[in-house]
């Protein structure tokens, strides 16, 4: 019987044993459970990276190679090289390695969320990491474990209240977006447009909207530095009254200074720019005066992703959403930082 002021997932969980059970009047079967992650003295630990061209990529891949080798346990690793398809056929490599349990971050929300459905079904639960997939299709605590990661839309909304005290509330901007379809990017762009639309909800409420703050271009350049040059080089020659750009990350950023700075622009002064990670790369950029603020989003999930698991394997509760605070660098604490962080 099922104590009725047990929460769904505690229910779910208690009944890892292989019956059904019955949640609200309704015969949920074993199959719909998160499988359960016996007790052992070892782990065999599927990792299916998206890919290794970024240092944020690469920082996240060692934190959980360290982690994994802290605890004695067997990564597997696999890379998807920015490939979402490529990505889609490791995850279902793994799963027919039969690793013990699957730690990934997926590609693209959409693309990736019948994977874990797969892993399921196989009967290895899944803890994603760093990007979430579309709850539609698969719902952390009922198809997966949890999402551990940031909050996405408030890292946009930080970049926005930055970037409006920066600019007076007046800008043309150039908007350089993640990869399309990613978590990050869909979030990033949504946080930055309903604070600068006086439409954000959370706390502090946001003052605007701002209409002086104009989106006057907005581009995927795949979170990658060559892509932000690129599409920043373009988008230069369309619209030179560019007096601002937000970069959904670091190294886009980076791409679009080195591309005002070849098109004889001043960045850091007749262009500010925000972005978003906290990479080392970017903290030299607003020591020396180029990029004005970064927001972080930290990659070292290591730490983080193998307690989590550790908790589940205990049978503790664990929220759907385990929550990373980051933190902000603009020119005030970005020397203190300079070399510690990706
Ligand atoms: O999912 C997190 C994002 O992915 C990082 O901000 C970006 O640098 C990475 O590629």
């Amino acid at each position: 019987m099922v104590d009725r002021r047990m929460t769904r997932r505690t229910a779910l969980k208690l009944s890892a044993a292989g019956a059904g059970l019955l949640v609200a009047g309704r015969y949920v079967p074993a199959a719909a459970q998160i499988p359960p992650l016996p007790k052992k003295d070892t782990y065999t630990v599927g990792f299916a990276q998206t890919g290794s061209n970024n240092p944020w990529r690469l920082g996240e891949s060692k934190s959980m190679q360290d982690e994994a080798k802290r605890l004695g346990y067997t990564l597997v690793e696999t890379n998807a090289n920015e490939d979402t398809a490529k990505q889609i056929a490791d995850v279902d490599s793994l799963i027919a390695q039969k690793v013990d349990i699957l730690i990934f971050p997926p590609r693209e929300s959409q693309a990736l969320a019948p994977s874990v459905l797969k892993a399921k079904a196989a009967g290895i639960p899944v803890i994603l990491i760093d990007r979430d997939v579309d709850h539609s299709i698969a719902k952390p605590g009922e198809d997966y474990i949890t999402f551990i990661g940031s909050d996405f839309v408030d890292q946009g909304r930080r970049a926005a209240e930055w970037l409006v005290k920066a600019t007076n509330g007046k800008a043309k901007i150039i908007e350089l977006e993640g990869t399309t379809g990613a978590d990050p990017a869909i979030e990033r762009k949504k946080g930055f447009d309903e604070y600068l639309q006086g439409s954000f909800k959370g706390t502090p409420t946001p003052e605007g909207p701002y209409p002086d703050m104009e989106i006057i271009a907005s581009q995927t350049g795949n979170f990658l530095r060559d892509t932000g040059r690129e599409v920043m080089q373009t988008l230069l020659q369309a619209h030179p009254d560019v007096t601002a750009v937000y970069a959904h990350n670091d190294e886009m950023a980076i791409g679009a200074i080195a591309a005002l700075q070849e098109a004889g622009r001043k960045p850091g002064e007749d262009v500010i720019l925000v972005s978003i990670d906290g990479e080392n790369a970017a903290l030299d950029a607003i020591v020396d005066g180029t990029l004005g603020a970064t927001v972080e989003s930290s990659p070292f999930f290591g730490p983080i992703a193998f307690k989590t698991m550790q908790q589940y394997i205990d049978g503790e509760d664990i929220p759907d959403w385990v929550k990373v605070e980051d933190r902000f660098f603009d020119k005030s604490n970005a020397a203190e930082f300079q070399g510690k962080q990706f």
